[in-house]
């Protein structure tokens, strides 16, 4: 077999974007648009990827995940000149060359498999990834000649009247033979109408040299949307959503409203699930079986269990377990541990924090820097106070306390096994087990006060 390599193009600032952040690390469901052609092409066997940054190189980089080389494009004199950016890493390989530009994030591997498998099977020097456009504005137009056989491409910019009635686009992805893509880039000039090399060329120059270029049509045109500017994002954001979302639903999560659920396509959820509405699962979430999630919720690199419900609350960075019930109105923030049958309530904060199996706490608490036990009940209003403006100090409860409303636990503190801390109190010392703490002022109260304060 062949082997294969690929050169993705993100050297562009995107100027039409009008942002300071550069084109391809725009979020498409929460993922930078290269990011999804990286991933996607990280699936194919391809045995080295190259990809071309210039503007903001380190900072694209340094947002890019994956197994990719780079090559640095210092001036953007166009996609051709882009390519041979990548020759010192590939312009030997025999093999076979997939080029995408990184702001087509819709495109899939099954579509790049299918352009591929052409490209072998007519044994062309280069195929094209082409689609029919409702409305081709912008996009390189693909001239064929009176047999339906590809000519050349022709830019919008210069493309006479006639031409720009053609409506089979330019995807702006390619594969090419290897050698003969790095043999005449060199020749492309940039004599047009935006005094680009424009990479496009090299099939009209392929075909005056005799070899065989060939085009792939793929039938669905959303799939090769290239954005240019928030427009297109926008479009690109709806399409992404529909695809993931169906993709759930097909394997048994129930959406109330999926125009209104936005998943990011990394996470994965099981079955049975049913997702509310205002529902942002971000990043790698995984979503166990049979959960009620939302409405209006946030769940961002976290894993929840099976039968869990979390209604309008955000969770990040952090694993749930089974049968665990939180919110409404709660905020588990990163690094925390929740286990199995706990309740979570209202207004309550946890942050950095292990709860224990069936514990509670359930209404406008803050736990942070805290391990707790099992069956420990936190009350009403109960607070760790882990921060002395300085340093942060851990709070132990241990299994079967009980923690009284209103407490404030000042740590470092250990709250024994079974003890219980009275309402009000404030705990500067570790509580033995099944202690019984009081920390507060005495009642004391004053007989007849107020007939006598009436009678002045
Ligand atoms: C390009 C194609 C056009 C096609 C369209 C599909 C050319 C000349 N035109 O146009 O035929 O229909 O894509 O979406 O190729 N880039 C670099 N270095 C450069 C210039 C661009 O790395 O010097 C990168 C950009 O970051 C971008 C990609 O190449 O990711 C495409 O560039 P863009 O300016 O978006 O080209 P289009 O005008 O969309
Ligand atoms: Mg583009």
């Amino acid at each position: 077999m062949n082997s294969k390599f690929a050169v993705i193009l993100a050297a562009g600032q995107g100027t039409r974007m009008k942002s300071k952040l550069y084109k391809v690390l725009h979020n498409v469901c929460g993922k930078p648009m290269v990011q999804h052609v990286i991933d996607q092409i990280s699936q194919l066997g391809v045995s080295k990827t190259v990809t071309v940054i210039g503007h903001g190189a380190d900072y694209v980089k340094s947002h890019i995940d994956g197994n990719t080389e780079f090559a640095i494009q210092e001036k953007q004199l166009g996609t051709a000149h882009a390519v041979i950016q990548a020759s010192e890493i590939l312009a030997n390989l025999e093999g076979t060359t997939l080029v995408v530009c990184g702001d087509t994030p819709l495109l899939t591997k099954e579509t790049l498999e299918k352009l591929i498998g052409q490209h072998e099977t007519v044994g062309a020097k280069a195929t094209i990834l082409t689609a029919i456009a409702d409305n081709p504005t912008g996009y390189g137009r693909i001239i064929r000649d009176s047999n339906g056989n590809v000519e050349r491409i022709v830019e919008h910019k210069d493309a006479s009247p006639d031409e720009l009635l053609v409506n089979e686009i330019n995807t702006g992805t390619y594969c090419f033979d290897n050698k003969q893509l790095f043999n005449y880039l060199s020749n492309v000039t940039n004599n047009n109408a935006q005094g680009e090399y424009y990479l496009p060329d090299v099939i009209e120059i392929l075909k005056e040299n005799d070899y065989i270029v060939s085009a792939y049509q793929v039938s669905d045109f959303n799939e090769t949307i290239g954005v240019n500017d928030r427009v297109a994002l926008a479009q690109a954001e709806e399409i992404m959503r529909k695809r993931i979302n169906n993709k759930h639903m097909l394997n048994g999560v129930t959406f109330i409203d999926s125009n209104s659920t936005y998943i990011s396509s990394d996470a994965s959820i099981g079955s049975d699930t049913l997702i509310y509405p205002g529902t942002v699962i971000q990043g790698k979430t995984k979503i166990g079986s049979n959960c009620t999630i939302g409405p209006n919720t946030e769940i961002k690199d976290s894993d929840i269990d099976d039968n869990t419900t979390i209604k309008m609350s955000v969770v990040h960075d952090s694993k749930i377990g089974e049968g665990v019930n939180i919110g409404p109105f709660s905020h588990i923030r990163p690094n925390s541990k929740i286990s199995d049958d706990v309740r979570i309530g209202n207004f309550v904060e946890i942050k950095k924090s292990e709860i224990g199996k069936k514990s509670k706490v359930s209404h406008l608490s803050y736990i942070g820097d805290s391990e707790i036990g099992k069956d420990v009940n936190v009350g009403c209003g109960a607070i760790t106070v882990n921060y002395d403006g300085q340093n942060k100090y851990k709070t132990v409860i241990q299994d079967n306390a009980f923690v009284g409303c209103n407490v404030n636990l000042i740590a470092p503190v250990i709250v024994g096994e079974g003890a219980f801390v009275a309402a009000g109190s404030t705990i500067t010392k570790d509580v033995p087990d099944k202690a019984l703490s009081i920390a507060r002022a005495k009642q004391v109260d004053k007989e007849k006060f107020m007939d006598r304060k009436n009678r002045n």
